[in-house]
């Protein structure tokens, strides 16, 4: 039976990948978005996960999240990375089709009651909705399946900062929260996302087997390239939140270890997961391996099929 699925995202260019694979995989069953700040405003984040729903022919609820981090001020969108809009150069078009009347942290703990242990949750952005939906019902995670989150670093070192992942880094406060909580939690961080990188060739194939959606990817990625080579150290961009949602369908192709985590949340290494097994916490699975190929090929197997 497919995997019932709610996906916490910040859409962003490789949130855009994650969403056409989620719907492409037949072992995930997408029931609905939850939006949340970070590569855009939450108010972009809602627009865009509409935008892509529509694009895709999918109707599932959209439930809009928090605008601001947990304690943090609001931090300006990653514009540098996925565009002023969140999808490169694209213009995205004002939406018709309206969220739901119910927040996202309502809608998650609603849902995750509803499907009491069937649900699994991927969150691809900051974990600002996933804490609030704790602080409304402390069994939230007891009630679902599992969470895969993308999102830290172990060894991999961070991508916003030296120490910090961007998920992590725009709200540290919701993510140590999260951490700490008991949840059964998998983690896919830099470890292994910066492993998986994907050439401007792969897309421009993805856009030959699937104009339309491929296409679409296509154009996007190669925004999100240049940012990487500006970085230096990629030939293409890491497929990030894609990642997250192959693991969450395909587990075998990630190697695990456990650690308790915590997250520093001020001064310069603020958003930086640490493994500390003095913690009184439940040990998180953190994916520290991965195999490289058989993720992109499932990424290219599962999209290229997406008319
Ligand atoms: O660090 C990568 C993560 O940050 C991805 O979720 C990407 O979309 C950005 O939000
Ligand atoms: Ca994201």
């Amino acid at each position: 039976m497919a995997i019932k699925m709610i996906i916490d995202t910040d859409p962003g260019i490789d949130d855009a990948m994650a969403l056409f694979y989620a719907i492409a995989d037949p072992a995930i069953d997408l029931l609905a978005l939850t939006t949340v700040f970070g590569n855009v405003t939450t108010a972009q984040a809602t627009r865009n996960a509409l935008f892509l729903l529509k694009t895709a022919g999918v109707d599932v609820p959209v439930a809009q999240g928090s605008s601001q981090p947990r304690k943090l001020p609001a931090f300006p969108p990653s514009a540098h990375v996925h565009g002023s809009e969140g999808f490169g150069t694209l213009q995205v078009p004002k939406q018709t089709a309206q969220v739901i009347p119910e927040s996202a942290q309502e809608f998650l703990v609603r849902m995750a009651r509803k499907h009491k242990g069937e649900l699994v949750l991927c969150a691809i952005g900051p974990l600002t909705n996933i804490a609030a939906a704790l602080d409304i019902d402390p069994e939230f995670c007891r009630n679902l399946k599992r969470i895969v989150i993308m999102g830290g670093s172990l060894g991999a070192g961070g991508n916003i900062t030296t120490a910090a992942e961007a998920n992590i880094y725009h709200d540290p406060h919701a993510a140590d929260f999260v951490f700490r909580k008991g949840c059964n939690i998998t983690l896919v961080g830099l470890d292994v996302t910066n492993q998986v990188i994907c050439p401007r060739s792969y897309f421009a194939q993805l856009a030959t087997q699937s104009p339309k959606l491929g296409g679409l990817l296509h154009k996007m990625a190669d925004f999100y390239i240049d940012f990487y080579e500006t970085v230096g150290k990629f030939e293409g961009c890491g497929m990030h939140d894609p990642s997250a949602l192959i693991a969450c369908s395909t587990p075998e192709l990630f190697v695990t270890e456990d650690h308790k985590l915590r997250v520093i949340c001020s001064g310069d290494r603020s958003g930086e997961t640490v493994s500390d097994q003095n913690l009184a916490a439940e040990a998180v699975k953190v994916c520290v391996g991965v195999n490289i190929s058989l993720v992109k090929q499932k990424f290219f197997e599962n999209v290229a099929k997406l008319k």
